[in-house]
């Protein structure tokens, strides 16, 4: 295995605001662990979690360590990070209010002086979405954002406001207390392996890149799956909804990266140039669109695993009578010369039969001369599918004869696995991305724009549910989603491709979900969307 030498990240503190959180415990904690195993973080480095419970560093030390092996890592990872736990803090302070800051302030000073962290600091705000522009604010007021000398970035987890106002103006808390270049917006998603692998299989294969465009692809469909209903989070999820938790986000991401130019270098900017440019091509959508090319469905009771489920409205701290989506399926368009035609299906939900998000290219079919109508059975579509979790990886059907036979044409499949027992786990996208805010690299980091873009192409879709007052579809956890969302592609004469685990029939527990050809072979109808 080659092993690329990475220098160590400069010098600093981490603090945590919100340790006590299931962020920190699930995911910040086992990346740091992870990262220290690996020899990755700063050789200068300290971590302080900020939680206003009465805690001593050991115990939080026992809770990192625990958060870490409830993580799966080895109890080997976790005796290599010992380096590390000593230099794990607590600070106990209420982060809501602004007199407690010059402690905290004070105490950061100190840990310079002891780790020579020479100022640096990163501050990662895990926590909820309505004190991220009060802990910037007092920050700023409180000198502790200032650069002398030294460099102070913040990370701000998602949900980034709740439609384009509520953005801007935490932006411009945020922008005014670090200014846009150090401010880290997670989106998780783009943390992912194969996400990051999309640009390389695109850019760096003649087998895609030329025919990466409207003349050959017919359709393109991005989806992420969840079999998870809301869990404990009810109370965030009901006032925001899959349209906000998932669209404006990860889908959208998701989307650039699949249609974006290629970049002009890899530098942060210019992916984030073409991200972006992405996002101001897609066609806006006209009242018609938003009536029928949007649908959102919420589920009811029903089966997962085997086991019955409660509806949506029936989850903890959810309203009985609620009306907020856990699936959105939407058709829209991007208006330039690469995409022109091409119809982009996006879905997202919960308690649906599987776990899976990935991004299917359908291309066109070839004209059918020589094998249509002459002893030869229907040819199925080529597809490629970017896996991106929870297999990761890349799988291709094209059509072959069947051995044997006089004129039986299948369909076959090249599957590439990057993550099944290849010896190469791929880290978590927490590791990384907390890698790349040591390193001060955001590409993997949603610059504003991109936000602002991304909440003003969400918010019409919202307003016009608001105004119209677009009732849920209700569909019963374990299906596959409302019927409106296969309309919605039927209009088009296309349907929903299955994830590709459920053509794997020799997968264990994946039999009973659809076993059998990704799409049916054979022709579609003739596409309707204007070329
Ligand atoms: N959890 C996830 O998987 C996930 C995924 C994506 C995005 N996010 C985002 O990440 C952020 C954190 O989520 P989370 O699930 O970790 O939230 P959480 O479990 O509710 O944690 C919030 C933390 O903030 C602390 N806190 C609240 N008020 C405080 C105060 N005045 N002073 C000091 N500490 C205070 C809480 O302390 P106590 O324990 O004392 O209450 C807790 O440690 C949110 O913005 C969320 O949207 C989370």
């Amino acid at each position: 295995m080659s092993v690329t030498a990475v220098s160590r990240p400069e010098p600093c503190i981490l603090v945590i605001f919100g340790a006590t959180g299931d962020l920190t415990q699930r995911k910040l904690y086992p990346a740091l662990i992870n990262l220290a195993a690996q020899g990755r973080l700063p050789e200068h480095f300290a971590v302080v979690a900020v939680g206003r419970r009465e805690k001593t560093d050991a115990l939080v030390r026992e809770e990192a360590k625990r958060a870490a092996a409830a993580a799966g890592a080895a109890p080997a990872v976790i005796a290599e990070a010992e380096g590390l736990l000593k230099r794990l803090h607590y600070f106990q302070m209420d982060f809501d209010v602004e007199a407690a800051y010059p402690s905290l302030r004070s105490r950061l000073a100190g840990l310079d002086a002891e780790y020579n962290t020479q100022g640096n600091r990163i501050y990662f705000l895990a926590v909820a979405p309505q004190y991220f522009g009060s802990i910037a604010d007092y920050l700023y007021r409180q000198g502790m954002t200032a650069n002398q000398g030294a460099w102070q970035r913040v990370v701000v987890e998602k949900p980034f406001g709740r439609n384009l106002p509520s953005a801007r103006q935490l932006n411009a808390r945020l922008t005014q207390a670090f200014g846009e270049r150090r401010v880290y917006r997670i989106d998780h998603y783009l943390g992912k392996e194969m996400l990051q692998n999309l640009m390389v299989i695109r850019f760096a294969n003649t087998l895609f890149e030329p025919l990466w465009n409207g003349r050959f692809i017919e359709e393109v469909q991005i989806s992420i799956n969840e079999t998870v209903g809301v869990g404990s989070r009810g109370g965030y999820y009901d006032g925001a909804g899959a349209l906000r938790d998932m669209v404006q986000n990860h889908m959208l991401q998701l989307l650039t990266l699949t249609a974006m130019e290629p970049p002009v270098d890899l530098d942060a900017d210019s992916i984030r140039d073409e991200k972006v440019k992405v996002l101001r091509s897609l066609r806006p959508l006209e009242a018609a669109d938003l009536a029928t090319s949007v649908i959102r469905g919420q589920y009811g009771p029903g089966i997962i695993d085997g086991k019955p489920v409660v509806g949506y409205r029936e989850e903890e701290r959810v309203d009985p009578n609620s009306n907020t989506e856990t699936y959105v399926a939407l058709k829209l368009h991007i208006d330039n010369f690469r995409w022109s035609g091409v119809p982009f299906y996006l879905r997202t939900g919960k308690r649906l039969p599987v776990r899976s998000s990935e991004i299917v290219i359908r291309f066109r079919e070839q004209p059918g001369v020589l094998y249509f109508g002459k002893g030869y059975s229907e040819l199925g579509p080529n597809l490629l599918v970017i896996k991106i979790q929870p297999e990761e990886g890349v799988f291709l059907q094209f059509n072959a004869r069947q051995p044997g036979t006089q004129g039986t044409i299948v369909p076959v499949r090249m599957d590439y696995c990057q993550n099944c027992g290849t010896g190469l786990d791929s880290p978590e996208a927490y590791e990384r991305l907390l890698a790349d805010v040591m390193r001060g690299d955001s590409t993997l980091f949603t610059r504003w724009d991109e936000v602002e873009y991304a909440w003003e192409f969400v918010d019409q879709i919202a307003g016009y549910w608001e105004q119209a007052g677009t009732p849920v579809e209700i569909y019963p956890a374990g299906s596959w989603g409302p019927e409106g969302a296969d309309r919605l592609l039927a209009r088009n004469g296309h349907r929903w491709i299955l994830p590709f685990q459920c053509l794997l029939t020799d997968r264990p527990g994946f039999e009973g979900i659809g076993a059998g050809p990704m799409v049916e072979s054979g022709p579609f109808e003739d596409s309707k969307e204007p070329s």
